[in-house]
This record gives C-alpha cells, structure tokens and sequence, in this order.
C-alpha cells in the first residue's frame, strides 16, 4: 500500500518493477504534465488492436482536456488511474473506477488496460492489474468487472489467470466501421469469495 493512502489522502503512487527483460517499469499515478504522453498513447493503442473501444483516430481530446481529465482523477477518490512508464514514455494505462456512486452500487468497480504493442507479454499488464485489483481490496470492493471482446484471447487469458470468470455475453457490443460486429465478454473478478456462489 502507498504511504499517502494508509494516511488516506490521494497522494501520487509510484512503484518500480524489473522485467524480465532487464528494463526498468515505473507504474504510477499520471500527473500534470503527462498530458502528451497520454495522449499519445491513447492515439497509438487505439491504431495497434482492434479490441479496444475506439476506431484509429477517434481519440481527440486536446492537451487542455486531457489535463481536466487528469486532474478529475487525482481528485476523485473513487477512481484509481495508473500509467506504466519505460525510459520516460508512457507506453501503457490502466484504470479502476467505482461503477456508480449510489450505494447500492459502491461495492462494484470497473476497470480498463491497454499495454502498447512492443511492450506485450513481459508481464506489464499483469503487474498493472495486481495494483488495481490492491486499490479496489483496500477501498472495500467486492467485485472487479470488465468487458473485453470475445476473440481476444490474450486478454482473457490474463483474465482468468487472475481469477476473473465469464458471466455473460454481449452481442454485438462494437460495431466496426467496415460494418462487422464483435461480441463482449463480462467478465467479474470476485474479491471477497462469499460472493462468488
Ligand atoms: C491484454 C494486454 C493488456 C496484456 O498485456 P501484457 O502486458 O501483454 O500481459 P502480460 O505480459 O502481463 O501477460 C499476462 C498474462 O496474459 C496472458 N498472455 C500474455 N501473452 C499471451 C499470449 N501471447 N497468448 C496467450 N496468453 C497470453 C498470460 O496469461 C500471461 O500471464 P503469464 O505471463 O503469467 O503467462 C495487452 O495485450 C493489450 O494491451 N492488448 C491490447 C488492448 C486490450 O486488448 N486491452 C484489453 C481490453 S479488454
């Protein structure tokens, strides 16, 4: 657990991992002054796999709104937003937010990754995960959810290999822009085994 949030503030969060490729990952919280290398990673994944939300060249937000939506992160106590670094750029994101803020609802989270293309399978995504699934643990969360398309096989694989299981398909969740469509997975991660039955 970071130091700021045994004291319960929002502070920065920062750890630092070696690969097994020698390489040193800093996974951190993003901050003012992130907002290029954010924005360039979002333009990059989007192009890099086809499983992600948006069409190359849908992401759009300017410097300005990329620093407003950094900010509503650091600021909000119910979202968790890590990027992982490598040599100063930014070449992965993953966050974490409470579902809703109605009660009835704040035992659930809701989280998205997306690693850069060059950087896949050196466990980066894994290490991501872990932290997010820490924040939601300390924060009291009992169910980590996600969506993820029902042909990406490497996702779902890292999926159920931190313990997430199928709940339910989606039919056609996206539709792409030549017309096609994919299916989605839910897929939720029970913290607190009582609930998993
Ligand atoms: C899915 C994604 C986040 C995985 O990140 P990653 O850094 O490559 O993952 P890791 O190296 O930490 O691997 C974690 C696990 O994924 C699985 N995995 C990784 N590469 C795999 C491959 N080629 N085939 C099958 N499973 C694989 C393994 O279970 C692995 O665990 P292990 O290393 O203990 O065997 C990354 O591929 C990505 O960003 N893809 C594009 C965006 C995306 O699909 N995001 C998810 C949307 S729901």
């Amino acid at each position: 657990m970071c130091n700021h949030q045994k004291e319960g503030l929002k502070d920065p969060c920062k750890n630092e991992y070696l690969l097994r490729d020698g390489q040193r990952l800093i996974v951190r919280n993003p901050k003012i002054g992130d907002e290029q290398g954010l924005i360039n990673h979002m333009k990059a994944v989007d192009s890099e796999t086809k499983f992600l939300a948006r069409e190359p060249g849908e992401f759009s937000f300017t410097l300005e709104q990329e620093r407003e939506f950094i900010k509503s992160c650091i600021n909000n106590e119910n979202i968790f937003f890590l990027v992982g670094e490598i040599g100063g750029k930014i070449i992965a994101n993953c966050s974490v937010g409470i579902v809703m803020n109605n009660k009835r609802y704040l035992h659930r989270a809701a989280m998205g990754i997306a690693v850069r293309k060059d950087y896949w399978h050196r466990g980066i995504g894994k290490r991501m995960m872990e932290e997010c699934i820490k924040w939601c643990r300390e924060k009291g969360v009992e169910q980590l959810e996600l969506e993820v398309v029902t042909q990406n096989n490497r996702a779902i694989s890292m999926y159920k290999s931190i313990g997430f299981q199928i709940q339910g398909t989606k039919k056609h969740a996206l539709k792409y822009r030549d017309g096609s469509y994919a299916d989605e997975y839910l897929m939720i991660l029970f913290l607190n085994d009582i609930n998993a039955n």
